[in-house]
């Protein structure tokens, strides 16, 4: 059977020890979709975005990219599986030792065979893409926040994935970097057809960006839809965090939980 969503979690459940995270949990992505997950720290996004790499592994259900089922690659099929998928982390996840150039470059020269002109062809069209270009020769210590952000976008970029994924993309950054950004994933869907995932705390980020909202709460996603439906819900839930509220069911849960 194929598989029309790009990518696509079917039952999963993901327990770490004693802790249920994600309980039957099943949620898909369209082509060309901007999800955007809502969830409290610690609700299990950044958890949903490791099994779709393949980095975790459910403990039942699966998770699809494409055709593929992730849960069920050997080793080598989901190291080429994974290429089509781009990931830019929290933290940016940049090597110290590294140029920006060579940060960049690496996953083109773990992965393909290209010679060093094409290398640098593709990191300077990529570093161009997000503005970055006059810092190639940088090392990552001498950017801020969010030029390393973008350079870690860049890498994301090298092997033109289908899929990113971004945890977090703009927590930390002022208000106009993150538009920048905002703007970045928005062109990145509309022009070069990519579909992505992103986690976010920032309310108006997400609603900038979000052709679709899901929102994760006790392990369920417990609304799911475009962005004007999860500003409609009637679920308390979903209404005080878009809200930010003190009122409502999330602290009642936090204050019962530690009185336990
Ligand atoms: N490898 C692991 N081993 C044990 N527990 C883990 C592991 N990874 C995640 N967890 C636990 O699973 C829960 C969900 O973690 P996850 O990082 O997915 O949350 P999150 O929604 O991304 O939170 P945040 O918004 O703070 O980044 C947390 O309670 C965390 O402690
Ligand atoms: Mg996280």
């Amino acid at each position: 059977m194929t598989n029309s969503y790009v990518a696509e979690l079917r039952d999963v459940t993901m327990q770490f020890e004693d802790k249920l995270v994600l309980d039957d949990l099943s949620l898909k992505i369209q082509p060309q979709d901007r999800l955007v997950i809502l969830g409290q720290s610690g609700s299990g996004k950044s958890t949903i975005l490791r099994l779709i790499l393949g980095i975790l592994s459910p403990n039942s259900g699966s998770v699809f990219f494409k055709q593929f089922e992730i849960t069920r690659l050997p080793r080598r099929k989901l190291q080429r599986v994974r290429r089509h998928i781009g990931m830019v982390y929290q933290y940016s996840a940049l090597l110290s030792s590294l140029t920006v150039r060579d940060n960049v470059a690496l996953p083109l020269e773990e992965t393909t065979d290209k010679t060093r002109e094409e290398v640098d062809r593709i990191v300077d069209e990529k570093l161009e893409l997000v503005g970055m270009k006059d810092t190639r020769n940088l090392m990552p210590s001498e950017l801020s926040g969010g030029m390393r952000k973008r350079v870690s976008l860049a890498r994301a970029l090298v092997l033109e994935p289908e899929l990113i994924l971004f945890d977090e993309p703009v927590a930390g950054l002022d208000p106009v970097m993150s538009s920048v950004i905002d703007e970045l994933i928005i062109t990145l869907s509309e022009k070069s057809k990519v579909t992505s995932i992103i986690v976010t705390h920032e309310m108006d980020s997400a609603f900038r960006i979000a052709t679709r909202m899901a929102m994760l709460y006790q392990g369920k996603i417990i609304e799911e839809g475009k962005p004007e439906k999860l500003k409609q819900s009637k679920n308390p839930v979903v209404s005080q965090f878009l809200s930010g509220s003190t009122e409502g069911p999330i602290l009642e849960e936090i204050s019962d939980a530690s009185t336990a």
